[in-house]
């Protein structure tokens, strides 16, 4: 696949704090790259690094070949970037800031008509063009943000938290959009929402203290997740304890979580790192006379590895 954006090394200090410890990256055409990490872990720093608004202390990052400075207009041009909460210029009409950002992006205004309307209708907000930005939804507000990043045909988009702060119907819109932009460019976004990685994202990076903690796409990381290969038997309560204690027995279980459901008691059975205990469990279930309402084996959790990785002491 074609590399759009590579990163090396990159570093910011403020101060004597260090925000952003050495972050490699590398983005391909057609790629959405979730970069996720919690509160405080360098995202906003590293993107506004990636797009040229901030100078890194040290490292590099090329866009095309070109490396991105903060006065390397050449490489800005190649990238689109929705800042997180996405700054608007409330009082201008959703018309007049799209021209405006037009202008911004060195746009002739002779193209801007052109390049404004169709951008616009790209994220639909032809019905909003003469309210003013100040008085739309958060939805449309971020639409807006979404139409000034994508005006100039960037060949990067950089979404810091695109979906933050919208109501669910107006997160899966803003996904939905983000879906159809990544076709034919390569998109970084950052977001600590991890159902929007499966959502969305075909490859995820985890940064934690302004360093890269994991990098693969969202099954890779489930594999590291404790629950990878756990498999649940959701059986009736009282025979719940019968099964728990059988199942402890066979080799490989590591662990088992009881939630009650009702009448039923969920059991969740967690290998030992790289057993797969689905097998001894389906034949001992297969012997015995047990009433199973449910038998699924789990692929791993996001929010476990996420958690691991990114608290304190883990791993
Ligand atoms: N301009 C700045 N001056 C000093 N510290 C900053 C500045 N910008 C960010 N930081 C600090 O750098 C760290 C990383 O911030 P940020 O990149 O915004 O994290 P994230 O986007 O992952 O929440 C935080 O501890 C933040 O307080
Ligand atoms: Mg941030």
């Amino acid at each position: 696949m074609f590399v759009l954006m590579e990163a090396r090394g990159l570093h910011k200090n403020f101060g004597t704090f260090e925000a952003v410890r050495g972050i490699d990256l590398t983005l391909k055409k057609g790629e959405v790259l979730g970069f996720l990490g919690p509160n405080g872990a360098g995202k906003t720093t590293t993107m506004k690094m990636l797009t040229g608004f901030l100078a890194p202390s040290s490292g590099s990052a090329t866009i095309c070949g070109q490396l991105v400075t903060t006065g390397n207009y050449k490489a800005r041009s190649k990238v689109g970037y929705l800042p997180e909460g996405a700054p608007l210029y409330g009082d201008m009409t959703t018309r007049s800031f799209l021209r405006f950002m037009a202008s911004a992006h060195g746009i002739a205004q002779e193209e801007a008509y052109q390049i404004v309307e169709s951008a616009a209708s790209a994220v639909h907000l032809e019905n909003v063009m003469e309210q003013r930005v100040e008085t739309l939804s958060k939805g449309y507000t971020r639409r807006v943000g979404l139409a000034a990043a994508i005006m100039h045909s960037p060949d990067v988009l950089i979404l810091d938290e695109p979906t933050d702060g919208l109501d669910p119907n107006q997160k899966h819109e803003v996904r939905r959009l983000i879906q159809a932009m990544s076709v034919d460019r390569g998109i970084i976004i950052s977001t600590h929402i991890l159902e929007e990685v499966d959502a969305l994202c075909t490859r995820a990076v985890i940064i934690n203290k302004g360093q890269i903690v994991a990098d693969g796409t969202p099954s890779q990381l489930k594999v590291m997740s404790r629950y990878c290969n756990a498999v649940t038997l959701v059986v009736l309560t009282e025979e719940a304890e019968k099964i728990a204690s059988a199942v402890r027995r066979v080799g490989g279980v590591r662990e088992i979580e009881a939630a009650n459901e009702g009448t039923y008691v969920r059991l969740t059975i967690l290998a030992q790192d790289d057993v797969d205990i689905v097998d001894s469990i389906n034949d001992i279930a297969g012997l015995s006379n047990w009433n199973i309402q449910q038998f699924s084996v789990e692929t791993g959790r996001l929010d476990d590895v996420f958690g691991r990785l990114t608290n304190d002491g883990g791993y």
